[in-house]
């Protein structure tokens, strides 16, 4: 199998007690995986050790076969984009401006008319012309979240981590993003991994789907392979039916918890 991201036996605390413990992938190129598992899983944590952000205590992140550990920040920047989870309203500039800021690794001391040409293909393909020129800070969810996935865009990485791209969205914009990431997947072969909490979305979309629990990977395959009602009983304690869509994808479609007290409150 031709790899390009592979992650090896990684290991991760934060302080003493293990997040991730004995990790390993390994995707393909052009390959949409997507990540899921309960709040705390470690999904976060997962895609913080691929981009170095955290610095795993054991274990090896590799792109083309070369350990990431021997790059510069600079030179990591120009293989592996990061769209982190959205509501940071940590940018007081235009979007424009914060755009561009993903040209950095690109850059010289100033951008050239080049980057700003970049930035502009950027803007078209995602359809936000009419907000280039707006202050970041005031726009919606969903136009920061764009925002947010053009600034990794721009930095042209074969590449992308995005951590919860679709929270916090309407259910226009939920398929809009999810649209942009598996055409970039398609059309580019960019391989995009991503953590995701709505099952069908990842269903729908991924080439892959990654179950985690408790650091570890509980599943890993099609969303076929992984999501069966059997995974997500053992991974979520809830009583699921996976049923077959008109076009072959499985719908994930939750019952009830198990051992729970079903919604009741507990006197
Ligand atoms: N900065 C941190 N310091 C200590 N523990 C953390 C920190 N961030 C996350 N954790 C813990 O690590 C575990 C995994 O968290 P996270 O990777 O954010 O999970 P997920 O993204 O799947 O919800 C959780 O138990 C969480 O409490
Ligand atoms: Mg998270």
């Amino acid at each position: 199998m031709n790899v390009k991201l592979l992650v090896q036996d990684l290991e991760f605390a934060y302080i003493s007690t293990p997040v991730l413990t004995g990790m390993c992938l390994k995707v393909p190129p052009g390959t949409l995986v997507s990540i899921v598992g309960p709040n705390g899983s470690g999904k976060s944590t997962l895609l913080k050790c691929i981009d170095r952000i955290l610095k795993p205590q054991q274990g090896m992140v590799a792109i083309d076969g070369r350990d990431l550990v021997q790059l510069k920040r600079i030179e990591l920047a120009k293989q592996i984009s990061y769209v982190p989870q959205s509501s940071v309203r940590i940018f007081p500039h235009s979007v424009f401006d914060v755009i561009l800021m993903g040209r950095r690794p690109h850059l010289g001391w100033t951008s050239s008319g080049e980057d700003e040409e970049r930035v502009w293909d950027v803007i078209d393909l995602l359809g936000i012309e009419d907000i280039a020129l707006a202050p970041f800070t005031e726009l919606s969810g969903g136009q920061q979240q764009k925002v947010l996935i053009a600034r990794a865009l721009v930095q042209e990485t074969d590449v992308m981590l995005l951590d919860e791209p679709t929270s916090n969205l309407d259910i226009w914009h939920q398929l809009d993003v999810m649209t942009i990431i598996a055409g970039l997947v398609a059309e580019r072969g960019i391989t995009a991994i991503m953590a995701v909490h709505d099952l069908n979305m990842a269903a729908r979309f991924s080439d892959q789907i990654i179950m985690m629990k408790g650091g570890i990977i509980h599943a890993a395959g099609s969303p076929w392979e992984v999501l069966t009602p059997r995974h997500i009983a053992d991974v979520y304690d809830v009583e699921a039916q996976v049923q077959r869509q008109d076009d072959e994808t499985p719908l994930v479609v939750p019952m009830r918890q198990i051992g729970g007290n079903g919604g009741r409150l507990a006197y």
